[in-house]
């Protein structure tokens, strides 16, 4: 059932189909040539600008504001802070469709939770002034000590008060102490991985006007519905009278929910009654809108002599803000569930509550920080039993779901494992510890498992053939540059056997039909599904206006006995009686056909468990007299259901593996323990992979027929890239060095 895609072995065999081919970007010439207009870009006329204040303390109140200097600022149309700010409403919760993940309304007291938190606005005529304004701005605080430590607070850790990725904070399955007492060798070890920051391209960028109580907004976000339920229900206005515009996302990994500026801007814009453009600074995309969350994690194996797992504990620690500002859960465990046929698990998850923003999703929460810490302790098991990493795995490989009694709606890890091996050049490690090297350099070969959950969520769409034989469909999903746009037009083209050129897809306006967020890489089974059926029904809608019209070839033809290719409508028995959309629109003077489409999906009566998985390889070269680690290759070998889009897909997985390698050598948000503030808010300092850090990347593809998961049998390929790579790379660093680092990113310094 399962065939192979990859850089050399590719992949268009899709024959005539536009599905599976790769297909350049139909976004991609309006990218390169700045034609693309991304949310800080759209003209607006009599615009004016607000600019953020934030608090220079993390914990405490304010006392006083002093804005007269900055009011009388040249160009200044207003100052907006806790003292004369409009009152708002509370925000809905993610889980009644908004999309905030502060729960904290801006601007309504004097509280300071966090450094850098907004406590103030400042609108003027143009950019410049507004910043030169905020800086006119006094402020005197009710300092407290900032709690910025998670390791000084450990004592005080609570019990998370949501679920943790749909489990319970605490779980068992077996008995893992039994399982622990049976095992011939055992591994616990603690992990560390430090707060991250998302750190997109595109920063956040809001314009908001009015038009008495209507409000329209210009915002950089992965989830328009999301901002329009939150901004309805804080402004007290219906839903309909909120319309949000995204077009196009630099860059999202997930920050790209709502956050403050957005109601700032909103309210900023009511107050002033002209709209206003609000724009983060790179320094403010380091304080207002979210991160990832430090996590300490401690990991215990259990194994018999041969390797199989007798027990897996999996529990720790990661940040949260002040219960004011709201509560995020790092689930960090979820892929221990399911990843290993251990009999005998035990997770646990608490929470530390600091002087910090919430901190948010980023490119697979949870698996990203959580699988660097299993498969780390997976790769010690390995040097404990002596046994290679890759068997280790396959003599403990899950066949069915462990945690939920499910069979996998499909799996072809075990292939993954295989055809990485062999692309990578598995066989040619020594399995010695510092046994390789290339003159003085030391060589390291390690590999770890990917995985990443296959979500679906309702979604609506609509498709439009038009009299021309040409076809838009329609669905408020996002393009973040993971290439949606492009895909979504080949899924239409294929349902109506036109060329992927005569589809246009609009997307990112809350006028057009309801799309869910762009998360848990679900995009493509969510809105695919709705696009797919929206289609399907406004093809049908054609072929009956000919099957019930005498003058067509295809009347009174049962519809089964039809086929739709290469722009025709026509009998598969005798192709010659056949028809366009064009002669059926013309003939009834039709301007168009149009349908919609719901997707939805029943999760609770799920038959299967349903993830994709993968595999993760890594050679790296470390100079034994500096500590310098250079990751010299990386391959990896993926199964997410249908590949869409070769070049897309392959281009997500690439991008997940920079982000990984990133997470594993460089990326660490330090902050200062004294005042609670974040040291390194900026790229010059805040180290992200450069093309000198990346070697070339090698990503295939084990393609899996999956008839389960939706319609379309495409997994998703959005985050299972990043997983599993700090894993491997850390493992390349043992096999290298024989030093085990436990606590990212694996700096020269650990190494010495
Ligand atoms: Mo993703 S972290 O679900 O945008």
């Amino acid at each position: 059932m399962s065939q192979t895609l990859g850089k050399n072995n590719n992949a268009d065999n899709a024959g005539n189909k536009a599905v599976g081919k790769s297909i350049n970007r139909v976004d991609g010439r309006l990218k390169v040539t700045g034609a693309a207009r991304y949310s800080a870009e759209i003209p607006v006329e009599k615009i004016t600008y607000g600019v953020i204040i934030g608090s220079t303390i993390a914990h405490g109140r304010i006392k006083s504001i002093d804005t007269r200097a900055a009011e009388s600022s040249p160009g200044v149309l207003a100052i907006l802070t806790h003292l004369n700010a409009p009152k708002l409403r509370p925000m809905p919760a993610l889980a009644a469709g908004g999309a905030a993940l502060e729960s904290r309304v801006p601007l309504q007291d004097a509280f300071i939770y966090h450094s850098g938190q907004n406590i103030g606005v400042v609108i003027a005529d143009t950019f410049e002034r507004a910043t030169h304004a905020a800086t006119l701005v006094r402020v005197t605080y009710e300092e407290q000590p900032p709690v910025v430590e998670m390791e000084r607070q450990r004592a005080k850790a609570v019990v998370p008060k949501e679920k943790v990725a749909g489990k319970p904070p605490d779980t068992v399955r077996g008995n893992p102490a039994q399982g622990l007492a049976q095992a011939d060798v055992r591994v616990e070890e603690t992990y560390t991985t430090p707060t991250e920051h998302h750190n997109p391209m595109e920063p956040h960028a809001t314009t908001a006007m009015w038009e008495g109580e209507r409000l329209t907004v210009y915002d950089a976000t992965q989830y328009t519905f999301g901002v329009r339920k939150t901004l309805a229900e804080t402004f007290g206005i219906p839903e309909d009278n909120v319309r949000v515009v995204c077009h196009f996302i630099g860059g999202a990994f997930g920050c790209k929910t709502m956050w403050s500026q957005v109601s700032l801007a909103a309210l900023a814009a009511r107050y002033t009654r002209r709209p206003v453009k609000l724009i983060l600074t790179r320094e403010q995309m380091f304080t207002m809108v979210g991160h990832r969350a430090q996590t300490e994690q401690q990991v215990t194996l259990g194994a018999k002599r041969d390797g199989h797992l007798t027990a897996i504990m999996h529990k720790g620690i990661s940040h949260t803000s002040q219960a004011e500002v709201g509560e995020f859960v790092e689930p960090y465990t979820v892929a221990t569930h399911m990843m290993y046929a251990s009999p005998n698990l035990q997770t646990s998850q608490r929470l530390v509550r600091l002087n910090k923003g919430i901190p948010t999703y980023m490119r697979a929460p949870g698996e990203a920080p959580g699988m660097y810490a299993l498969e780390s302790a997976l790769d010690e098991l390995s040097y404990e039993l002596r046994l290679d990493p890759i068997e280790l795995r396959l003599r403990n490989h899950a066949d069915t779901d462990p945690d939920e009694n499910l069979p996998w709606s499909s799996k072809s890890l075990k292939e993954c494992y295989k055809l990485g091996a062999e692309k990578f050049g598995w066989s040619r490690r020594n399995p010695t510890p510092r046994s390789m090297r290339d003159g003085r350099y030391l060589i390291g070969m390690g590999m770890a498992s990917a995985t990443y959950p296959v979500y679906r969520f309702p979604a609506t769409a609509r498709a439009r053939i038009l009299q021309d034989g040409s076809a838009v469909v329609y669905s408020s999903t996002h393009e973040m540059g993971t290439g949606t746009a492009t895909v979504m037009a080949q899924v239409a083209a294929d349902v109506l056997g036109v060329p992927v050129e005569r589809v246009r897809f609009e997307l990112g306006d809350t006028d057009l039909p309801r799309a869910p967020v762009s998360g848990g890489s679900a995009t493509m089974a969510s809105v695919g599904t709705a696009l797919q059926g929206a289609t399907q029904a406004a093809r049908a809608k054609v072929l009956e206006l000919a099957r019930m019209d005498t003058r067509s070839p295809l009347y009174g033809i049962p519809e089964t006995e039809i086929a739709f290719e290469n722009g025709q409508i026509f009998l598969k028995s005798e192709p010659t009686k056949s028809e366009t959309y064009e002669t059926v629109l013309k003939r009834q003077n039709l301007q168009q056909v149009e349908a919609n489409f719901d997707a939805k999906f029943d999760e609770a009566q799920k038959k299967f468990s349903m993830h994709s998985f993968g595999a993760q390889f890594a050679e790296v070269r470390i100079d034994p007299d500096f500590g310098e680690v250079r990751v010299t290759r990386f391959t990896g070998a993926f199964a997410t259901g249908r590949i869409m889009n070769f070049k897309t897909a392959r281009s997500q997985m690439i991008g997940g593996i920079v982000m990984g390698i990133g997470m594993a050598l460089l990326e660490e948000t330090v902050t200062d323990s004294r005042f609670g503030r974040i040291v390194n808010r900026n790229l010059g300092e805040y180290h992200v992979p450069v093309n000198a850090d990346i070697p070339a990347i090698e990503a295939y593809f084990v393609e899996e027929t999956d008839p389960h998961v939706n319609p379309i049998g495409a997994k998703g390929v959005g985050e299972i890239g990043i997983t599993g790579v700090a894993a491997a790379v850390a493992n390349a660093v043992y096999h290298a060095t024989g030093k085990r680092i436990r606590e990212l990113p694996i700096t020269p310094d650990k190494l010495l």
